[in-house]
């Protein structure tokens, strides 16, 4: 079973996948983390983000080991990721990692842009979770000021926007709901509501297939 969970930033694909995941026992890929460790480890050593010949390089080493760092959950790291994200050599690089984590058994929930429409077009259910950029900048500044950072809402909604445009104006693998995803709208949704959502549609879908089994 391949669940892919796709969506903008800040929509909560993370916390959803990742309740969706222990609730199946499932495996779960945080897919941005690749890209974020690609970001880091190039800032890191000094290295030009933008040159798409030395990131696909920095992809291509990539080792899960570089996945604990606790800085790539941070703003800035997020900021890298969706430079490096841009480059298809970066992308075809990460392809086989993604693929064959989908695969394990007895199934996989993987968050990310692209899993429904390139990474995993076979996935049982695709989910398309989203919410408006207001909301989403709201939940990123309370969840931040929580964190006791003082974080404004103007800006936050303003980096929203400009990872948005980056994200769904790119050429390679960009943004955007696969023909057969679920919209799940999580504006107006708290997460055990978003999470009863999924459930719902997962269910019927595991349901289906135990039907049409040998
Ligand atoms: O949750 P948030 O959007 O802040 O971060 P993330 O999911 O870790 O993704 C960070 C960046 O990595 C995104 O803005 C995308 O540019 C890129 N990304 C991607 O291109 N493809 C993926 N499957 C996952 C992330």
């Amino acid at each position: 079973m391949i669940i892919a969970i796709d969506g903008p930033a800040g929509a909560g694909k993370g916390t959803l996948a990742a309740r969706l995941a222990a609730h199946y026992g499932y495996h779960y890929l945080d897919t941005g983390l690749l890209y974020r460790a690609v970001g880091h480890l190039m800032a890191e050593r000094g290295l030009d983000l933008d040159d798409p010949a030395t990131a696909g390089n920095v992809a291509r080493a990539l080792d899960p080991s570089h996945l604990a760092e606790g800085e790539l959950r941070g703003r800035e790291a997020g900021e890298r990721a969706s430079r490096v994200a841009v480059h298809p050599e970066v992308r075809s690089a990460l392809v086989d990692f993604q693929r064959a984590f989908a695969l394990r058994k007895p199934g996989a929930v993987l968050d990310g842009r692209d899993i429904g429409t390139a990474i995993c077009p076979e996935a049982d259910v695709k989910l398309y979770v989203t919410a408006s950029p207001e909301v989403r900048a709201r939940r990123r500044t309370d969840e931040l000021n929580a964190k006791g950072r003082d974080v404004d809402y103007g800006r936050i909604l303003a980096e929203i926007r400009e990872r948005d445009e980056r994200d769904a104006g790119r050429a390679s693998a960009p943004l955007r709901m696969a023909a057969d995803a679920v919209l799940l709208d999580t504006s107006a949704l708290d997460i055990e509501g978003v999470f009863r959502a999924a459930l719902a549609i997962i269910d019927a879908k595991r349901a289906e297939i135990a039907a049409n089994a040998p």
